[in-house]
């Protein structure tokens, strides 16, 4: 197959990585890729969201197949125009995106489906949301309806922050249309862990359960960023739980969305609140995390362009899939400031310093060539390094010890991924 893989982050390097390996996949292109994504496909210059270039390269290349890594071609509709064009493609067509791309719908979805969520309220009227926010409890979440690269939800502990926050996004518009309806639920407090789960429509097959880390800083302190690390499988939690993730999110979800005419076929992200021991659905994405991708596809012994075909096949019945029975750990290694403003395109150091094997891998999410063909750190998050090993807390000392041979002027990491893992029991 000739295959196709769209995005430029980390979750796009680890997938092309894999991809590349499967003796299935006879050439493989990445548009637009990045330093790191060259080694594994040939990268092409095409703007993400310019669909009719996209369209010209797949016919003159002559793509069999195509993989979406991030939200916003889904959510605009590239599956259903590649269908059209009769292109195999992995991911959710417009209307099953919507899990992602409407707070206000998921949150409704759930309630009509008993999809266990936090208590809400929607407001497309600012003034009436101001009125909400007078007499309850706090601390309360209130979250922009629509696509805000994860920036959209605040967590807010009283009435004037509350008051500020809905101003900045009914009146002000700091997220443009996004915004123009909020959803206002209750704070869950609990232990917050990533399900994907492969979906064809109607079979499923769960990937192992993992943990992100969305804050800035140690100890979850800052701002919410786009993730910060991610490991899996998660090593203390109770064995019964995915069972319970199944029954209780992923089975419901198919069936309602193929009950509301939105069969669902790609990957299922439920972004999960565990509250002792209550489930809460706090999100779905209909992609993979980025950064859960890198540990989950490190650890994946299967094929995973055989994995995908099978699933946008609707075979997912007659797939097994096969993991490295390890843990696999990642630390994303971003510019100083980020999430906020930050300065780009230092000179990455020793990136030819680290020993890649079977036991860790350099994933790039913001790099890019200078004009001296030197790997720069372009983006807000730059590296994803990833290590994989039998002991979680070898695993963890392991891919240290490659992040902190990784220098630029202005790099910054967490010291402290798999914090949680221990009160996940
Ligand atoms: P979302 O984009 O909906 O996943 O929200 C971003 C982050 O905000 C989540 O990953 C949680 O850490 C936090 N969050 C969202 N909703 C809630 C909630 N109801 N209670 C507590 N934390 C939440
Ligand atoms: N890691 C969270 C996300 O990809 O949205």
């Amino acid at each position: 197959m000739k295959v196709l893989v769209l995005g430029s982050g980390g979750r796009e390097h680890a997938l092309c990585w894999a991809i590349s390996k499967s003796p299935l996949c006879e050439k493989l292109f990445c548009i637009p890729g990045n330093a790191g994504i060259n080694s594994e496909a040939e990268c092409v210059n095409i703007k993400i969201n310019n669909f009719n270039s996209i369209k010209k390269f797949i016919k003159k290349e002559k793509i069999n197949f195509v993989v979406v890594g991030p939200e916003e071609p889904l959510v605009n509709g590239i599956v259903d125009k590649l269908k059209k064009l009769k292109i195999k493609t992995f991911g959710p067509n417009k209307k099953a995106s919507i899990l992602e791309s409407s707070k206000s719908f998921t949150k409704d979805f759930c309630k009509r489906n008993n999809i266990p969520t936090a208590s809400y309220k929607k407001f497309k009227n600012y003034r009436k949301a101001i009125n909400y926010i007078q007499n309850i409890n706090y601390p309360i979440v209130i979250k922009a309806s629509g696509l805000a690269a994860g920036k959209g939800v605040f967590i807010l502990k009283n009435k004037s922050q509350s008051k500020k926050i809905l101003k900045d996004l009914m009146v002000k518009k700091k997220f443009g249309n996004s915004g123009k309806e909020v959803v206002i639920e209750d704070y869950l407090i609990g232990e917050e862990i990533s399900s994907l789960a492969l979906v064809d429509g109607k079979n499923y097959i769960p990937l192992l359960l993992s943990q992100d880390h969305k804050k800035i800083f140690e100890n979850d302190k800052g701002p919410n960023t786009g993730g910060m690390g991610a490991y899996c499988p998660l090593p203390y939690l109770k064995r019964n739980i995915q069972n319970k993730i199944n029954k209780e999110i992923i089975e419901p979800t198919i069936k309602a969305m193929n009950k509301e005419e939105r069969p669902f076929n790609g990957i299922l992200y439920s972004g999960l609140m565990l509250v002792k021991e209550k489930i809460y659905l706090i999100e779905y994405n209909v992609r993979f995390g980025d950064p859960e991708c890198q540990p989950l596809i490190f650890l994946l012994k299967s094929d995973l362009l055989k994995v995908l075909n099978n699933c946008v096949s609707k075979k997912l019945n007659k797939t097994k899939i096969k993991w490295k029975k390890e843990y696999a750990l990642s630390v994303v290694m971003v510019n100083k400031g980020y999430p906020n403003k930050f300065k780009k395109n230092s000179i990455i150091k020793n990136l030819n310093l680290i020993n890649e094997d079977q036991n860790t891998k350099v994933f790039h999410s913001g790099t890019s060539l200078d004009n001296q063909n030197k790997i720069v750190a372009s983006g807000g998050r730059v590296l994803t390094v990833t290590s994989s090993d039998k002991n979680f807390n070898s695993v963890k000392k392991k891919v240290y010890q490659t992040v902190k041979k990784l220098k630029w002027k202005n790099s910054f990491f967490r010291k402290d991924i798999g914090f949680r893992a221990k009160k996940l029991k």
